[in-house]
C-alpha cells in the first residue's frame, strides 16, 4: 500500500484516552508511505510518550514551541510547511474550542493556526462534554472554517458512560485522511452502482449465484465518494463492509436488484452496473425444499431483466458504465456488450485477473478505443476508473 507515498501528514496529539489509537494510525500512515511528524500536547504526553511516537513514525516528536531545534527556531510554522495535511487524533473538546477560536498558546494550537495545509481533527470526549452547547457552537464554527471533522462514533466510552465522543478507529481516520487528499472531479455528482452476485432462489435453501466478491463494487464505491460524489450502492449478498459515507441498499436476486436501481435512480448523474447480475433464475422457486430422488432433476431457467441496458435506453438516461468479466476474447466481447447496451464506457477484464482477488487488471473500452490500466489493487484500479469518467464527463474538471 503507498497511497501517502512522498505526503507529509503531520499528526496532533492531544490529551484523551484515546491518543492509544493515535498510535495506531501513525503507524498505519508510515506503512502507507507517508512521512509523519508527531506533534504532542503536555496533556497527550501524559497517555502516550513521546519515545512511543518516535519509534513509530521514525522521526523526532515535537512537544515544545519554543524547540530549538529547526535552523530557524520556528517550529510551530516550518512542521506544517509543504504537509499534505495536519490530523489532529485525539482533538479533546479544549483543543478544539482553541482551534474554534484561534488561540495559540502551545505548539500545536500554534502550528495549526499558522499552517496553509488542510486540516482534520478526530474528536474524543466524553457524551455529555460533546452534546453541551458550546463544543456543538465550537465544532459548528470548526465545519464553517472548512475543517474535516471525523466523527466521533457512538459506543461505549472509558468514562463508563454510552454514547456519541467516541473516536473513530485508527483504521478509518486513516481512510478519511486518505480520501480527504484525493482531487474532487464529481464533486456535487451523484453516483448509483451494483455491486456483488445476485441470488436466485430454486427452494428456501439452495440457489444460483456466482463468486463475485463485491470487492470491485465497493472499491469503485469509495473512490466515486472519495472523488466528491454522493454514492448509494445497490448490493447483492456480499459481506463486504460498506464505506463511510456511502448509502447501500442490499437486495438478493436480479429481480429486487432492478426494483432498487430504478428507485434510486431519479437525480443520478452516473450509473455502474459492476453487479454479476444473474442471467437466468429458476422460472418457479418452490415453496418447500426440494426432496431428492433418484429419478434425474431438470431446472427450468428465465431470463433475467438486463438492469444496464434497460437504464441506458432511458431517454433520461445517466452516463452509464458496464462491466465485462470475460474468460477469453475479452476486447471483442467486451466492445460488443458498449455497442450492443448503448454505453459510453466498458470496463473489461479477464476472470482470471479479477474475480474473487484482492487485485485487478482491467482495459477500459470507449468510442476512443482500447485504453488498458495498469495493474494493481482494485482500489487503486478503481481511483484510475473513476478519473477516466471524471474526464469523459467533464473534460475540465481533470
Ligand atoms: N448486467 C445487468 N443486468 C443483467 C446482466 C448484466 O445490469 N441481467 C450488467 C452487469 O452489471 C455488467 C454488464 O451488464 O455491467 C455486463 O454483464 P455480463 O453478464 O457480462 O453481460 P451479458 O450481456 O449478460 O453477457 P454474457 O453473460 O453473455 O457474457
Amino acid at each position: 500500500m503507498t497511497e501517502l507515498s512522498g505526503k507529509r501528514i503531520v499528526v496532533g496529539v492531544t490529551g484523551g484516552v484515546a491518543a492509544y489509537k493515535a498510535a495506531e494510525l501513525v503507524r498505519l500512515l508510515v506503512k502507507a508511505g507517508a512521512a509523519v511528524d508527531v506533534a504532542l500536547t503536555a496533556a497527550g504526553s501524559r497517555f502516550v510518550g513521546a519515545a512511543t511516537f518516535q519509534a513509530l513514525s521514525g522521526r523526532p516528536v515535537w512537544t515544545d514551541l519554543w524547540d530549538a531545534r529547526p535552523d530557524n527556531g520556528m517550529a510551530h510554522i516550518e512542521l506544517t510547511r509543504g504537509a499534505a495535511a495536519c490530523v489532529i487524533a485525539p482533538a479533546t473538546a479544549d483543543f478544539i474550542a482553541k482551534l474554534a477560536h484561534g488561540l495559540a498558546d502551545d505548539l500545536l494550537a500554534t502550528l495549526c493556526l499558522a499552517r496553509a495545509c488542510p486540516l482534520l481533527v478526530a474528536p474524543a470526549m466524553n457524551r455529555q462534554m460533546w452534546e453541551n452547547p458550546p463544543t456543538q457552537r465550537n465544532i459548528a464554527q470548526l465545519r464553517a472554517d472548512g475543517v474535516g471533522v471525523l466523527g466521533p462514533a457512538s459506543g461505549e466510552q472509558a468514562c463508563g458512560e454510552e454514547g456519541l465522543g467516541r473516536m473513530l478507529e485508527a483504521a478509518e481516520i486513516f481512510e478519511e485522511i486518505v480520501a480527504a487528499l484525493q482531487p474532487k472531479p464529481l464533486a456535487g455528482r451523484r453516483v448509483l452502482l451494483t455491486a456483488g452476485p445476485t441470488f436466485e432462489a430454486l427452494d428456501p435453501v439452495r440457489g444460483i449465484t456466482n463468486s463475485s466478491s463485491g470487492r470491485m463494487g465497493f472499491a469503485l464505491a469509495r473512490a466515486f465518494r472519495d472523488a466528491g460524489a454522493d454514492v448509494t450502492v445497490v448490493a447483492g449478498p456480499t459481506e463486504m463492509p460498506t464505506p463511510r459515507g456511502v448509502a447501500r441498499v442490499d437486495v438478493v436476486s436480479a429481480l429486487d436488484m432492478r426494483a432498487a436501481v430504478l428507485q434510486a435512480l431519479p437525480g443520478q448523474h452516473i450509473f455502474v452496473g459492476v453487479a454479476a447480475v444473474a442471467d437466468y433464475r429458476p422460472a418457479a422457486a418452490a415453496a418447500d425444499k426440494i426432496k431428492k430422488s433418484a429419478a434425474p432433476l431438470t431446472l427450468q431457467l428465465a431470463a433475467n431483466p438486463d438492469i444496464l441496458a434497460e437504464v441506458a435506453a432511458r431517454p433520461d438516461a445517466p452516463f452509464c458504465v458496464g462491466f465485462a468479466a470475460e474468460s477469453r476474447d475479452l476486447a471483442a466481447y467486451a466492445e460488443g456488450k458498449r455497442q450492443s447496451k448503448k454505453l459510453p464506457l466498458v470496463v473489461g477484464n479477464l476472470v482470471a485477473d479479477g474475480l474473487g482477488g484482492e487485485t485487478n487488471a482491467v482495459t477500459l473500452f470507449d468510442a476512443k478505443g482500447a485504453h488498458p490500466l495498469p495493474p494493481g489493487e482494485k482500489l487503486a484500479v478503481a481511483r484510475d476508473i473513476v478519473s477516466h469518467i471524471a474526464a469523459m464527463i467533464d473534460p475540465c474538471t481533470v
